[in-house]
């Protein structure tokens, strides 16, 4: 067993792992966060999906030991001061039905918009392209991003207008 500090969700957490536990173990069955779900264990299904250093990754494929000091965010680390924008879209959309997926879509399409705060149509489909949802057939989880694409063009235009 190793010690690890993680950086989760804003707080410091430190823990023994052994070398063979994936960070996906960790969060759900050492630290009680259970939004990333385990549904391939291979890397097939996003299920897991989490975000290392702000960057959207299948947390069944990493070890935890890996993630020594690095900031890991799951859903229950975003959205503190009430739902975000796209979590407020989704609900809208009805863009989740079970919500096995919900999480780790969420956190995909959130580190898209960070990234590219107004992807097109493409680019989201390819951004979530590895999250499988076998409920909602896609349309309204693409409608949700795309509607935060269009308030965040919106906002940059007000803030174009009002520095003119
Ligand atoms: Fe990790 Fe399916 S459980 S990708
Ligand atoms: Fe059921 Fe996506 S809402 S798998």
């Amino acid at each position: 067993m190793k010690e690890i500090t993680l950086h989760l969700n804003g707080e410091v957490r430190r823990i023994a792992v052994a070398p063979h536990e994936t960070l996906l173990e960790v969060l759900r069955e050492r630290l009680g966060i259970t939004t990333p779900k385990s549904g391939c264990g291979r890397g097939d299904c996003g299920a897991c999906t989490v975000l290392l250093e702000g960057k959207a990754v299948r947390s069944c494929l990493i070890l935890a030991i890996e993630t020594d000091g690095q900031r890991v965010t799951t859903l229950e680390g975003i959205g503190e001061d009430g739902p975000t924008a796209l979590q407020q879209e989704f609900v809208k959309r009805n863009a989740f039905q079970c919500g096995f997926c919900a999480s780790g879509i969420v956190l995909a399409a959130s580190a898209l918009l960070k990234e590219n705060p107004q992807p097109n149509e493409g680019e989201i489909r390819e951004a979530l392209a590895g999250n499988l949802c076998r409920c909602t057939g896609y349309e309204p989880i693409v409608a949700a991003v795309r509607a935060v694409a269009r308030r965040n063009a919106g906002k940059k235009r007000v803030a174009k207008r009002a520095r003119s």
